[in-house]
């Protein structure tokens, strides 16, 4: 999924003069640095979505992909029948949906995926790679969730908009929440639980996002869901705020168009991301019960492990030579992983 998202965007870019598609990332890029609740759509035109989805979209992908696929192994085999994509822009989350659970639903019917936004020119960007040639061309059923996707205009600004939403099984918020006024933040926030048993919220590893997203997390178990990752547990976060925050890293490839904007000759970059998934009780799971919340420092003979546990907070633990097969796994476990992992005895 990921590669066929990177060739569709490739594609996009070739259509742009170099100089032109540098110019609109810095443009929207300076945009999005300040503090971005906005009266009206920063998406404005192609070449906006254009730099939005070459620029930004491998990376909200990758990041909601490892949400999604976290999540996904905290279930007992769920998988959504219908999937509502709030400020979805171009459809990061649905083609992640589509890299986690595929295209079907439970009852091998093609997922039916609506896409709230209120920038019209993303959501047509959106349709456009959703419904390109690889799809058209692939074999029966192939990226039919991705092709039938309904992508439809609306606001999610003011207590009206924001607080009415189409019901489905899972709703994912990814990279929006940044852009509301803190009252429109709840009212999506409490809209997103009213319409499905499951919530993924995502927003940027920063201290401001993990707040949002501690306040996300609040409100669902404020309202009786529980979070099945990443946290180990539903009760207050062991993180102290202002010293530290909780988040990730997902990889993601770098395009020419990422070397051309940001120089540096490095490949790849990990874009920082914080989530929550909650659910109420109809879907069966069970959190980890411990997690990997920072990068594993390996030494020779042993590995120093962070992690967020069920019944102990946060907690480092080393993991040495001694400890036979546990070590072989925590050579290979990263960032973000569950710990004990699924092999360790
Ligand atoms: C940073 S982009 C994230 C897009 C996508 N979810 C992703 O992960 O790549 C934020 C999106 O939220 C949308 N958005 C921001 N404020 C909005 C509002 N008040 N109503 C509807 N959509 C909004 C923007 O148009 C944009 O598509």
């Amino acid at each position: 999924m990921e590669e066929e998202l990177r060739r569709a965007l490739a594609r996009l870019v070739d259509g742009l003069p170099p100089r032109k598609a540098s110019a609109a990332v810095e443009r929207l890029m300076a945009g999005y640095r300040g503090d971005t609740p906005t009266g009206a759509p920063m998406l404005r035109d192609r070449a906006d979505v254009v730099a939005y989805a070459a620029y930004r979209m491998p990376a909200t992908f990758a990041a909601v992909s490892t949400a999604l696929a976290d999540f996904a192994e905290r279930t007992d085999g769920w998988r959504p029948a219908t999937h509502l994509d709030v400020g979805g822009g171009t459809g990061a989350a649905v083609w992640a949906a589509a890299a986690v659970w595929g295209d079907d639903g439970p009852d091998g019917a093609p997922r039916r995926t609506t896409v709230l936004d209120w920038a019209e020119p993303a959501l047509a960007l959106g349709r456009e790679l959703a419904t390109g040639d690889r799809h058209t061309a692939g074999g029966p059923g192939e990226g039919k969730a991705l092709r039938g996707t309904e992508w439809r205009r609306q606001s999610l600004r003011g207590q009206q908009d924001a607080a009415s939403l189409p019901a489905a099984d899972l709703v994912t918020v990814s990279y929006v929440l940044g852009e509301l006024t803190e009252q429109d933040r709840g009212a999506v926030v409490a809209a997103a639980l009213d319409a499905a048993p499951a919530v993924v919220v995502t927003e940027p590893g920063t201290p401001d996002g993990y707040a949002r997203i501690m306040a996300a997390r609040d409100q669902l178990t404020g309202a009786g869901l529980r979070v099945l990752a990443p946290c180990p547990h539903s009760a207050a976060c062991p993180m102290v705020p202002g010293e530290d925050w909780c988040h990730f890293g997902a990889r993601v490839n770098r395009s020419s168009l990422h070397r051309q904007v940001k120089g540096g000759s490095l490949p790849y970059e990990d874009e920082k991301f914080s989530y929550v998934a909650a659910v109420r009780p109809a879907i069966a799971g069970e959190p980890a019960t411990g997690r990997v919340v920072r990068r594993p420092q390996k030494r020779k003979g042993q590995v120093l492990l962070d992690l967020c546990t069920a019944g102990d907070g946060l907690r480092a633990t080393t993991v040495t030579k001694r400890h036979g097969s546990s070590y072989r796994e925590a050579r290979d476990v990263k960032w973000g992983d569950t710990w004990p992992g699924p092999g360790t005895a």
